[in-house]
């Protein structure tokens, strides 16, 4: 017996990195997991690898910029499985720098892009899956927000903008959303070895190393430490959190740390290529 027996989820970004090891999650404890992505290889592979596991799930390709796609992700799941109990927003594209900077640097059109990604689409998923979860009356909505919606870095206006107003939507929608049953809260994740990341540290370990450091446990975090946080969010056993923002970042947000931005500019300043994210 899983814990999400019988469950329907939605992961959007689940091909892959965080995404992809909860869509695993939620498949291992039950839910029948639909992986909404633009990468359909990996998305696909991802399916595969679950099916074989025992798992039940299917892929759709849904670009969490797009409102029709949004839609369509939603309508997807429950044509295929007839309800929807989870949705996992945690899709985002990697900006490579582009939407960095300060508001003096940042143009409209990075700005726009960025929030569409990072807000928009919690918007445009819950105006199509709440209609369904009320028609069960329980559902659970999870939203990746990040250490970042917590700590701002220097000049990256649109990053720590768009994931501090993850953590409201989600505080809202929770309001909303609680009378009719739908719990709606958010993670803020530390930094997490994705394969994406993971691929990066093997060319420049100093940086594997110095982030590690900067956290009371010592070592960065595994996809798999987020996924069990979203499964636990979304069982029985959260019935009475709401709102709420779990932060599972190893420690590194209580700790003082006054001056890890001067060390963590030179340490960029030296390191060129480096691999720290966001
Ligand atoms: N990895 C970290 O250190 C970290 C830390 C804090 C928060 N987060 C957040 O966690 C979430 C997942 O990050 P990750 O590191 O696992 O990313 P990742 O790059 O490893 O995976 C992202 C997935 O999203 C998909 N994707 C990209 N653009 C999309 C779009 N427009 N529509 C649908 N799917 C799209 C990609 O194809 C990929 O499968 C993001 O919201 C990110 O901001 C990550």
């Amino acid at each position: 017996m899983g814990r999400l027996d019988d469950q329907v989820a939605i992961v959007t970004g689940g091909a892959q990195g965080i995404g992809g090891s909860t869509a695993r999650r939620l498949a291992e404890e039950g839910a029948r997991v639909l992986i909404a992505d633009i990468d359909m290889p990996t998305a696909d592979a991802n399916v595969a690898g679950i099916r074989e596991a025992g798992g039940t799930a299917a892929s759709v390709r849904a670009d969490i910029g797009s409102h029709d796609e949004i839609h369509g992700m939603i309508d997807r799941a429950v044509e295929l499985w007839g309800r929807l109990d989870i949705l996992v927003n945690n899709g985002y594209t990697p900006t490579h720098g582009r939407g960095r900077g300060t508001a003096l640097d940042v143009t409209e059109e990075e700005w726009d892009v960025g929030m569409n990604l990072l807000v928009k689409s919690i918007f445009l998923g819950a105006k199509y899956a709440v209609p369904e979860m009320e028609k069960t009356g329980a559902g659970s909505i999870v939203n990746m927000a990040s250490v970042h919606s917590l700590l701002m870095a220097p000049g990256k206006l649109v990053y720590e903008a768009g994931k501090s107003a993850v953590v409201g939507v989600t505080k809202q929608m929770a309001t909303d959303f609680g009378p009719m049953g739908i719990r709606v809260n958010a993670i803020c994740p530390g930094h997490i070895a994705t394969e994406r990341i993971e691929a990066a540290a093997a060319e420049n370990p100093s940086g594997r190393r110095f982030l590690e450091d900067q956290y009371p446990l010592r070592r960065v975090g595994r996809p798999v430490d987020v996924a069990n946080a979203v499964v636990f969010l979304c069982s029985e056993e959260a019935s009475f959190i709401t709102g709420h923002s779990l932060v599972v970042d190893g420690g590194m947000t209580v700790q003082l740390q006054e001056d890890f931005g001067v060390r963590q500019a030179t340490y960029v300043q030296e390191n060129p290529d480096t691999i720290l994210p966001h």
